[in-house]
């Protein structure tokens, strides 16, 4: 049932508590133009918008039509991808924003997804020591996940978020409208992580999302924003008690383990075309949901969750062909969760779950040294039949 009622040319009001931080998430439908006009309550001297050239061209005219009425705005934007979060850019936009005229009274506006977002943390984060932030998110992946999190980074020449602050901001403004133009894949992207948090966190919202996820129309404002108030109950439940996501909040990182080294091999084998991080993440759900199992926790029918959920979003239950079991081993055992969790060089530290919503390990370390055999042997298990 859905607990609030979505108002069309309206907006509501959430408050996002992350430790002793908390800051308010604004969202609706068809209210783009109207969320960006309330920022003259900021009484700011400049806008800095940090955006990429696509959402630029798809809803720029729009809310920098709103916004110029406001006070003066300087436009920072860069091809779409995560190239975009370098050094090298964070250096042009800095530049470029303190030579516009921005002062310490000015705010960056983040506009897009979590790519430009981050970017826009680091660079509120920098200049002046800090100047105000304001996160416009437009993918799911943004909404629903990097944008409730104080976490802002780039990437070094050597991978990625490397380089990085934490970063609460003024608010946050999602017009649920622009996630309809998403293409497919990245629309799924996020849905993935929000499964993730009913799966590990929320699991009396399974049966909700298995409902929804049958009745199609992913896209729809109301089943986005339905799955944005479960993110956020899901994620504000775990991080109220951990700013930094060093605790508690490491239950958000269910599937990252083996999804972020499928991910990573993927993109080097296809680039664009490899697998969304959401996707990656799902598959590592899978394989992390058959290890919890060994280990004596889910059972088959809460594994069989897992598989149903991914199929209904698309994903399957195989890693794409091609991938070598080998490269994805590799970047498991350097995975950055083993600085939180003493493990041997031939084990990793993961989230196993001992029930949906329940993860092994105590409430501030929900971790588990898993032996690397157990994860090569679940990955084994997701490689597609040869000929497939
Ligand atoms: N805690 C955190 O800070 C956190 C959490 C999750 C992800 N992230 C970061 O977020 C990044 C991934 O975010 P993302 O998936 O949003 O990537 P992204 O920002 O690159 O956006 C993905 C693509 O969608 C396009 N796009 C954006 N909005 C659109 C719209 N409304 N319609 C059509 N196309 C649109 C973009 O131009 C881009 O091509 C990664 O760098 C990841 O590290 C950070």
């Amino acid at each position: 049932m859905i607990g609030y009622v979505v108002s069309i040319g309206d907006w509501n009001l959430r408050s996002v508590v992350v430790g002793d931080v908390s800051y308010p998430y604004h969202y609706g439908v068809d209210c783009l133009e109207s969320m960006a006009a309330s920022f003259g309550s900021f009484d700011a001297d400049r806008f800095l918008v940090v955006t990429d050239d696509n959402v630029l061209g798809l809803y720029g005219e729009r809310i920098l039509r709103v916004l110029s009425t406001l006070a003066p705005v300087e436009v920072f934007s860069r091809p779409a991808g995560d190239g975009a979060k370098s050094l090298l850019n964070l250096g042009a936009c800095l530049e470029q924003a303190i030579g516009a005229g921005v002062t310490r009274r000015s705010v960056v506006v983040a506009f897009g997804g979590g790519v430009p977002g981050n970017l826009a943390g680091v660079v509120a984060s920098l200049l002046f020591r800090g100047v105000r932030l304001v996160h416009v998110p437009t993918t799911t992946v943004a909404a629903m996940d990097s944008v409730i999190s104080l976490k802002q980074a780039i990437n070094s020449s050597r991978g990625k978020n490397h380089i990085g602050t934490y970063r609460a901001p003024e608010g946050v403004y999602l017009d649920a409208r622009v996630l309809a133009t998403l293409p497919a894949k990245q629309l799924r992207s996020g849905l993935c992580e929000a499964t993730k948090n009913c799966l590990a966190i929320r699991p009396e919202s399974v049966g909700p999302m298995r409902d929804r996820l049958a009745a199609g129309d992913l896209a729809s404002p109301a089943t986005l924003l339905w799955l944005l108030e479960e993110s956020l109950a899901a994620k504000c439940a775990v991080m109220e008690r951990d700013t930094y996501e060093q605790g508690a909040g490491l239950v958000l990182e269910y599937g990252h383990t083996l999804g972020h080294a499928v991910e990573l091999c993927d993109q080097r084998l296809r680039g664009a075309d490899g697998l969304s991080h959401g996707e990656a993440v799902m598959l590592g759900m899978i394989a992390a949901a058959h290890i919890s199992r060994a280990a004596g926790g889910l059972s088959d029918t809460e594994v069989a969750v897992h598989v149903d959920l991914a199929e209904a979003l698309g994903v399957g239950a195989a890693v794409p062909s091609g991938l070598s079991t080998d490269d994805v081993m590799q970047v498991v055992r350097a995975d950055n969760k083993r600085g939180y969790l003493h493990v041997s060089d031939e084990e990793a530290a993961m989230v196993l779950l001992q029930r949906l919503g329940e993860p092994f390990g105590s409430r501030d370390l929900p971790l588990t040294a898993v032996p690397l055999g157990a994860v090569k042997e679940a990955l084994g298990a997701l490689m597609p039949v040869s000929g497939s």
